[in-house]
């Protein structure tokens, strides 16, 4: 495995990698729902590349830049046991030199549900994932259906800006207990870490009643927002039932749905989806 740090040695690994190349960006303080995206890729091409940056520009001014949790040493150790062959480890001066001034911004599918509670977020997503298309060029990219606004806003700028790359969304990875996998679980104290399951079951309990045929949108949001307002260490910041495609919200389920969340467990802000199809 090559690990690289500037433009120019990227760009050189890259030019030896054998094709189809499959990438995975990532912020680091890799998890398994990581690490299945890049087995994902393993399976698919030939070279796997992987980028860990934690992107400064997709960061509010009150969220949690300074604290993300990092470990290259591990992150590393665990990329050269999944089979990867080039790590791209950029630095922020390199991303966004002095006078950068030039972003990628989606229009519509930014404005709902994470975009609406994080201005700005999603314009640091796709400019980053836009400049690291660019320098690496794959094949194909990964993406964790956990962050499912991102996956559906990065497939717009994909077929927007005419990048060549397929993007695959891969399964949301679940802890046995059913929290969704995330780097900010570490986090959760043992109390915070118990009552976090409190999403899973949320969702559970409203796809237990789509199960048994309920389409209405506002009874499923409600059963959402009653389960996690019976965890007392729980805060709902928003509960949404959208079409899967456009993320409008919904009055009726027909075809397919997506079921979302964000909430704050303590200080710490959890996101978890379900597919409704
Ligand atoms: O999902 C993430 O970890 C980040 O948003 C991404 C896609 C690596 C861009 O910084």
């Amino acid at each position: 495995m090559i690990v690289v740090t500037t433009f120019a040695e990227l760009r050189q690994a890259r030019a030896k990698l054998p094709g189809p190349v499959g990438f995975v960006p990532t912020m680091g303080y890799l998890h398994a729902g990581h690490i299945s995206l890049v087995e994902h890729a393993r399976r698919d091409c030939a070279g796997v590349v992987v980028s860990i940056f934690v992107n400064p520009t997709q960061f509010g001014p009150n969220e949690d830049l300074a604290s993300y949790p990092r470990d290259l040493p591990r992150d590393l150790s665990l990329l050269e046991a999944a089979g990867v062959d080039l790590v791209w480890t950029p630095t922020p001066e390199s991303m966004y030199p002095p006078g950068f001034q030039t972003w990628v911004e989606v229009a519509g599918l930014t404005t709902p549900l994470e975009g609406a509670q994080r201005p700005g977020h999603f314009r640091g997503v796709t400019t980053v994932v836009a400049k690291l298309f660019n320098a690496v060029g794959p094949e194909k990219a990964y993406f964790g259906q956990k962050d499912a606004q991102q996956a559906a806003v990065l497939r717009r700028m994909t077929c927007d800006l005419d990048f060549p790359i397929e993007i695959v969304v891969c399964p949301i990875m679940r802890e046995p207990d059913g929290l969704a996998m995330s780097s900010r679980n570490t986090y959760l104290d043992p109390q915070q870490r118990q009552a976090a399951t409190v999403l899973y079951r949320a969702l559970s309990a409203a796809r237990a009643a789509y199960d048994q045929g309920q389409r209405d949108a506002g009874a499923l949001r409600r059963i959402v927002r009653e389960t996690i307002g019976s965890e007392p260490l729980a805060k709902l910041q928003y509960v949404s039932c959208a079409d899967f495609d456009t993320l409008e919200e919904l009055d009726r389920i027909e075809g397919r749905a997506l079921l979302s969340m964000a909430v704050y467990v303590g200080k710490t802000r959890l996101i978890d989806n379900f597919v409704l199809e």
